[in-house]
Formats: C-alpha cells, structure tokens, sequence
C-alpha cells in the first residue's frame, strides 16, 4: 500500500525559509494552497493553477519550482523557500526585490513573487547572465500589467549587483 493514503492527512515536515516547519496535508493537497491556507505564507500567489501563469513559484531544493505542480506532501524532508525568505530581515530588501522597486517592474505585484523566485534560482546558477536569458526566463511567468522592460531591466541590475557585492546599486 502507498505511504500516502487517499482522504488521510499526514504530517509534512520540511525547512521552510531556513526554519524547521510542520503542517498537515491530504496526499491531493497542492503545495500552494498548503502554503496559503495552513502555513500562512501568502506571498506565494496562484493564477492560473495549471503551471501556466508562473506565480506560484517556489523554490524547493534550491529549484524554482511551480507550487500549483507540487503536493504538500512530496515536500516531505524538503528545503522550500518562498518570497517571504528574500529579505534578509523584515526591514530590509533583498537585492532583487530592492532592484525590482528601484525599477518599478511591479505594479499589482500579483506575478511579482514568483518571478522573484525564479530569478533568484537562475542568478544563482547563472551569475551573469544576458538580457536574452533573462527574457527566456520570463517567458515562463505572465505579468499583465507591469510590461516586461522594467522587470528584465531590474533582473540586469541585480545580477550585476550580486556579482560585485561592493557596487553601488544604480538609481532608477
Ligand atoms: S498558479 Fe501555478 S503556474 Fe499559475
Ligand atoms: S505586476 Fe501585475 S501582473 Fe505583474
């Protein structure tokens, strides 16, 4: 028999934003409304719910990941991270998002924190990257209000800080 069985809730324990965390979830339960509903953590926003619109994007294991995709309980044991686990103190931007209000590349913030998210993996993985890539990235996040230009220009902006720590951000 699955470990996991049909119409039982089980106990999901997994690091959320680098601290130890609990909650239960049903196997058919998505991990973003587990993220919503049970943990609270409502910066992981959900459109469209088929893994189109990109903004639920978490990271789990340090991969960007669609949480509308995802079960609560195959995070089992799992490293996730939201938006919520960007800044660095509940005062302070993280170098994305400060990048992102410096360029106003958002304006309802709905697609914002997934995009975050996504950028946040990619920058890791690929520190410098160019303004094709960065539009590459974005095709798979819908935003339908800001416009594109100032959210590839902040991604730049970013970048180019997280790779030279004592560079002074640029004013927008
Ligand atoms: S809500 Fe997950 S991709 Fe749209
Ligand atoms: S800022 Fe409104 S959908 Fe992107």
């Amino acid at each position: 028999m699955s470990r996991w069985q049909a119409g039982r809730r089980h106990q999901v324990r997994f690091s959320l934003n680098g601290k130890p965390c609990c909650g239960e979830a049903e196997p058919r339960l998505l991990l973003s409304d587990f993220l919503r509903h049970q943990i609270g953590m409502t910066g992981t926003h959900v459109g469209c719910e088929h893994g189109i619109c990109g903004a639920c994007t978490v990271e789990i294991d340090r991969q960007p990941a669609r949480a509308c995709l995802t079960l609560a309980v195959q995070v089992q044991g799992c490293e996730v991270r939201t938006v919520e686990g960007l800044a660095p103190s509940p005062d302070r931007l993280g170098v994305l998002q400060a990048a992102f209000k410096r360029n106003h590349a958002l304006q309802c913030g709905f697609c914002t924190a997934g995009i975050l998210m996504s950028l946040d993996g990619f920058l890791r993985e690929r520190p410098r990257p160019d303004e094709e890539s960065i539009r590459d990235l974005l095709s798979g996040h819908l935003c339908r209000c800001t416009g594109y230009t100032p959210i590839v220009r902040a991604a730049l902006e970013a970048a180019a800080e997280l790779a030279d720590p004592g560079r002074e951000p640029t004013d927008a």
